[in-house]
């Protein structure tokens, strides 16, 4: 079988200063991808900033015979986003591949959740894979080819206690790359979600050592390149990876039950029927669903 490589190809990582955004950056560059390395260089909880970070990230690719550029910006400002695109720009011309990866954590239980905890994750997570992929997007638009790996979290997917403000935002980016599957189709443009479990910063104290040792986040980059490479053929899936696993996850929908005459009780009396999972679907766009409802809107004349 022939090496999946990344020669001739542009990556933005974003937050590759260490964890898991590291790992990836290290992975592309190691297979002939020219990487931009950006990282803010602030504390787990968002706060502080310095080049650090993504300088020895880059001296690491440099010192393994890679190419790789250093970038500083936050990715939750507009001008954070656009300037880190425009480091790829300029060094290297173009942006096949952004990974938005930049993370931090302001956990607590929801009762106790500041309002500022709120907005600042939802800034990075999910306004800082807006910031970045949407300046990018316009440039693979025009060149005809990306491909965009967004970071969700289990916490996204199912929940997880003091995690409110995080689970929220994570979930966010679930719908942000559904879309982007629709709008970059005709463009070769696919966007899929990685959601790891590694140890990092991030889940040093949430985790035993032992199980640490074995959450190394190089077992989760082989699947977040394979998402970046131009074999990669699907788009809008959320790949879940971690300790050597490596899975899909999705939305579906019951077959449900159609109810002309919608009552309280109604709904009462058919909830097994409503919430039975035998048969569940998965859906396209939100268009192919809406056909659900209104057949059965025909249906019930
Ligand atoms: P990490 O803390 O090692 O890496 C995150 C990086 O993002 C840090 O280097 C940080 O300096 C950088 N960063 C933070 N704010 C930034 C900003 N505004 N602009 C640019 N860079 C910024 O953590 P880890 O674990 O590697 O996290 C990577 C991603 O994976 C995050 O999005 C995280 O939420 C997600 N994730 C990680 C899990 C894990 O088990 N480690 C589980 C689920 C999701």
């Amino acid at each position: 079988m022939s090496e999946i490589r990344f020669d001739g190809r542009v990556a933005i990582v974003t937050g590759a200063g260490g964890g898991l955004g590291r790992a990836h950056a290290l992975l592309l560059a190691s297979r002939g991808a020219k990487v931009v390395v950006n990282d803010l260089g602030g504390s787990r909880d968002g706060t502080g900033a310095g080049t650090n970070m993504a300088d020895q990230v880059v001296e690491e690719i440099k010192r393994a015979g890679g190419e790789a550029a250093p970038d500083y910006h936050g990715v939750d400002t507009y001008e954070g986003g656009e300037a880190i695109v425009k480091t790829a720009l300029d060094a290297y011309g173009k942006v096949d591949i952004v990974i938005a990866n930049a993370g931090i954590l302001r956990d607590r239980a929801f009762h106790n959740l500041t309002e500022e905890d709120w907005d600042k994750i939802f800034a990075v997570h999910v306004k800082g894979s807006f910031d970045v992929i949407q300046p990018a997007f316009r440039s693979m638009r025009q060149n005809g080819y990306g491909r965009i790996v967004v970071t969700t979290s289990n916490a996204g997917l199912y929940g997880n206690f003091g995690q409110a403000n995080y689970s929220s935002a994570k979930t966010a980016v679930l719908g942000f790359a559904s879309t982007l599957e629709l709008e970059g189709a005709k463009y070769n443009i696919k966007a899929n979600v990685i959601a790891p479990v590694a140890a990092s910063r991030l889940t040093e104290d949430v985790m035993p050592p032992p199980a640490l040792e074995r959450l190394k986040p190089e077992l989760v980059s082989p699947v977040v390149a394979y998402l970046c490479s131009e074999e990669c053929q699907v788009s809008g899936n959320i790949f879940t990876a971690g300790g050597g696993y490596v899975g899909r996850a999705a939305i579906f929908e019951s077959k449900g039950a159609v109810i002309p005459d919608m009552t309280i009780e109604a709904v009462r009396d058919n909830f097994g029927k409503i919430t039975d999972m035998t048969g569940a679907e998965e859906f396209a766009n939100a268009f192919e669903e809406v056909q659900k409802r209104l057949m059965a809107a025909q249906a019930a004349g």
